[in-house]
């Protein structure tokens, strides 16, 4: 029987700059995706997946994402003045839906330290990560798919996806084998960050969804700073691996990366179209453009 995952850590300290200008002040984590800070998408996922605690691991300049969960009294107020129930309703649920918790990555030291940086909070206990750049679309919540995963075999497991070409190099990516009894999962022998593509050991890139073993967080504390001079969680998954079992696994369901202008473009239109309040408006839009 594995430990049950309770608590999901997103590592929100980064700069955004693949955003700027639009991040000079805004955390890139409450840049909106249609109406919905993109951070937000991933914390519905976590609730609906059965996570109980979330940790944001933030930095300096990210207080918008504190205050956006919280109850906005003032707000609240002038809603409910003006009878606007179901939008006081909204506001309010923000604030009530999670039990959040803070801690500070006082240095950009990397991945791996923002994961390290939680784990005080997290505790002996299996976890998940998510990186609340990447939004994905699925039937079946993702993390709640790999939650399902590890209960079946124990070990950590990471979200993939197939990349092809040169685009592989802005990913951790792993080496292995399929598994022969279930498609979807990869049997992890190693695993290298951001690697030139003729170093790139598969086409299976890591993406930002994780299921960890607590046993990751003393791995981190003596992970030296690998590609681009950070710490890497990619390295500590890697020694992880020389004392557990670790699985790349397939998701179902699609990624969109919401940290770049141009996938943000992607997922703006597609969660639209998505929408029923103006899915059908938004689509007559599109296609009456000349393109
Ligand atoms: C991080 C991880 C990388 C992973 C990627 C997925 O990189 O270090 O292994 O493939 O997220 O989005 P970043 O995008 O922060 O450079």
């Amino acid at each position: 029987m594995t430990q049950p995952v309770r608590t999901a850590v997103f590592p929100a300290g980064g700069l955004g700059t693949r955003f700027l200008p639009a991040t000079k002040v805004v955390p890139k984590e409450m840049l909106a995706l249609v109406d919905k800070p993109i951070i937000q998408y991933g914390v519905e996922e976590c609730l609906a997946s059965g996570i109980e605690h979330i940790i944001f691991v933030t930095g300096r300049g990210k207080s918008a994402m504190e205050d956006h969960f919280d109850f906005s009294p003032e707000l609240d107020a002038t809603l409910e003045r003006r009878g606007k129930k179901e939008l006081l309703d909204v506001s309010r649920r923000v604030a009530t839906m999670a039990r959040i918790s803070y801690v500070r990555q006082k240095e950009p030291l990397g991945l791996g330290h923002a994961v390290l940086c939680a784990k005080q909070l997290v505790g002996n206990e299996p976890f998940a990560v998510v990186l609340p750049d990447d939004v994905i679309e699925a039937p079946r919540p993702c993390i709640a798919q790999m939650i399902d995963v590890f209960s079946q075999h124990g070990g950590s497991v990471l979200a993939t996806m197939t990349i092809e070409g040169p685009a592989i190099s802005a990913y951790g990516v792993l080496a292995g084998s399929a598994d022969s009894a279930n498609p979807r999962l990869y049997n992890c022998t190693g695993m290298v960050e951001k690697p030139k593509l003729a170093d790139a050991p598969s086409k299976q890139a890591i993406i930002g969804r994780y299921i960890l073993t607590p046993r990751v967080f003393e791995l981190l504390e003596t992970t030296k700073p690998g590609a681009g001079g950070e710490i890497q969680l990619t390295d500590g998954i890697l020694a992880l691996l020389q004392h557990e079992k670790v699985y790349g696994y397939t998701f179902e369901g699609k990624r969109y990366d919401a940290g770049d202008k141009f996938g943000m473009l992607q997922a703006t239109v597609e969660f639209a179209l998505n929408r029923p309040e103006f899915a059908d408006k938004f689509r007559a839009y599109l296609k009456s453009l000349p393109l």
